[in-house]
C-alpha cells in the first residue's frame, strides 16, 4: 500500500474528487489517505478529512524562525503517519529542500495548465490573456523551482470565446478532479516515469 499525505491550503475540491474515489471502491484500491496537512488554520479542505476520520493537521510557517524548521516539523508529521507520498493538492507554499530531500521524486502536484506555459498563480487568467485556444491541467514531480518539475499527466481543455476566468476555470477544474486520482492510481500500482 502506498500512504499517501495531501497537502492543502483553501477549498479542497482536488482532495475531495480524491477522498470520494477512493470511498466508491474500485480504484485506489493501493492507496492509504493516511493525512491532510495545510499551513492554513481549519482550510475548508479539511472537512473532507474529518468526515472520513482521515487526521489533519495544521502548522503555521510563521511560527517557525525558518523553513528549515518548519519543514522538519512536517517531516516529524509525516514519519508519525508513515506517509511514503505526498500529493500537493491547492498548497500554496513553496516545497524546500528539507521535505524535498527525504521525499525525493515522491512529491506530485497539479497545476491548471499545460505546462510548461503559464507557471505560478492566475494560470487561468494568463491563458486567457495569451489567447490560448486550449489550456488544461498538468501533474509534475514538485522540484525546487516553481510548477517545474518533470511533467508526469496532463489534460487539455478547449477555451471558449466568452470564457472568464471563472468558466475556465470550472471547466479545467473538472478535468483536475479526473487526472488527479487517475495518476495517483498509475503510481500506486507501481508506474515509474524514469
Ligand atoms: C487547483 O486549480 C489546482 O490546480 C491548483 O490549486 C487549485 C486548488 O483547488 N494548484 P482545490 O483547493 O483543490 O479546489
Amino acid at each position: 500500500m502506498l500512504n499517501v499525505a495531501v497537502f492543502v491550503s483553501g477549498t479542497g475540491s482536488n482532495l475531495e474528487a480524491l477522498l470520494s474515489t477512493k470511498d466508491r471502491g474500485f480504484f485506489l484500491k493501493e492507496v492509504n489517505f493516511v493525512a491532510v496537512f495545510s499551513d492554513k488554520d481549519s482550510p475548508p479542505a479539511f472537512k473532507y478529512a474529518e468526515e472520513r476520520n482521515i487526521p489533519t493537521f495544521h502548522r503555521d510557517p510563521k511560527a517557525y524562525k525558518s523553513k528549515e524548521e518548519y519543514e522538519e516539523e512536517i517531516f516529524h508529521i509525516l514519519k508519525s503517519t508513515n506517509t511514503d507520498f505526498i500529493c500537493l493538492a491547492g498548497y500554496m507554499m513553496i516545497v524546500g529542500k528539507t521535505l524535498l530531500k527525504e521525499y525525493e521524486k515522491r512529491i506530485i502536484n497539479i497545476h491548471p495548465s499545460l505546462l510548461p506555459s503559464f507557471k505560478g498563480l492566475h494560470a487561468q487568467r494568463q491563458a486567457l490573456e495569451r489567447g490560448v485556444k486550449y489550456s488544461g491541467c498538468t501533474i509534475h514531480y514538485v522540484d525546487r523551482g516553481v510548477d517545474t518539475g518533470e511533467i508526469i499527466a496532463q489534460q487539455t481543455v478547449p477555451c471558449i470565446d466568452g470564457d472568464t476566468e471563472e468558466t475556465l476555470s470550472e471547466r479545467i477544474l473538472r478535468e483536475e478532479h479526473k487526472l488527479y486520482w487517475q495518476t495517483l492510481e498509475l503510481i500506486s500500482k507501481g508506474f515509474s516515469h524514469e
